[in-house]
């Protein structure tokens, strides 16, 4: 599940819906993510601003790639097709063998998108009821919520703030908050975009928490981020690609 859908459905009133017929869901253990052939252009006519141009992209169960790319590359239009958000002109997207379209609500329940930037706060909602209300839309069910909502808290070390406003808490605290959001319903893929902004040392030791935890029981996470920032360097990541006139490169 995302929590830009709102503001993108905004930016984008003409997005088309993809026409194809969705292949048959595989039998045998479906990879978290399988992006197929996926094509997806902004603009019409002469505006037509082509971003992805096939892009493949497979992750088996404990994968932790990285994607980079310039700015404009088309890093975050990529997560925005691999979440659902937005359809792909041509190919496919399959997570765990669901279509982000047919199988919609078990699709959303398992595939949780952090966007870039720092939006999809409520300014008048506690940080409690904030990842509460997102467990909610996240399809987590009722009798578990409030020990989700904790435990989350908790591992985004978030307690000490639980009854704060969110306009009166840090950007670093905001970013934690919607890590908490991200993780919350315990997704199976997880798509991050930038998800180090403002993270001191202590926020990005509880980020990879929660990426090893996930990994640990067969999740797999996507990292983007633009090639040059500190992320590139990690270690642990187990493939890195390079989004690059349109199309995947591994590196
Ligand atoms: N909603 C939109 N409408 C029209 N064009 C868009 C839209 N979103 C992105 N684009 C265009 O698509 C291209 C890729 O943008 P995208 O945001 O995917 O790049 P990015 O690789 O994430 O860049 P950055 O590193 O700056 O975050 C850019 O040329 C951008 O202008
Ligand atoms: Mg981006």
């Amino acid at each position: 599940m995302s929590f830009e859908a709102l503001e993108l459905r905004e930016q984008s009133p003409d997005e088309p819906t993809p026409v194809q017929a969705v292949p048959d869901r595989p039998t045998d253990a479906p990879p978290p993510l399988d992006l197929m052939s996926v094509h997806k252009a902004w603009g019409k006519r002469k505006k037509r601003n082509p971003v992805l141009k096939g892009v493949d992209l497979t992750l088996e169960p404990g994968a932790f790639a990285w994607v980079g790319g310039r700015n404009g590359a088309g890093k975050t239009t990529l997560l925005r097709v691999a979440s659902g958000l937005i359809g792909a002109e041509e190919g496919y997207v399959l997570s765990y063998g669901l279509d982000p379209m047919r199988d919609r609500a078990e699709f959303q329940r398992r595939v949780a998108f952090l966007s870039a930037g720092n939006q999809g706060i409520y300014a008048r909602l506690t940080v409690r009821i904030q990842v509460d209300t997102w467990a909610r839309i996240s399809f987590v069910d009722r009798k578990e919520r409030p020990a989700a909502v904790q435990r989350t808290l908790e591992a985004f070390d978030l307690l000490d703030l639980a009854d704060a406003r969110c306009d009166r808490i840090s950007m670093g605290q905001r970013q934690r908050v919607r890590l908490a959001m991200t993780f919350v319903a315990d997704p199976d893929l997880v798509l991050l975009d930038e998800p180090g902004t403002s993270l001191d040392d202590e926020g990005h030791a509880v980020l990879n928490n929660a990426i090893e935890a996930l990994r640990a029981r067969g999740g797999a996470v996507l990292w983007v981020s633009p090639s040059g920032d500190q992320a590139q360097a990690r270690a642990d990541f187990t493939e890195r690609h390079v989004l690059k006139d349109g199309r995947l490169e591994q590196v």
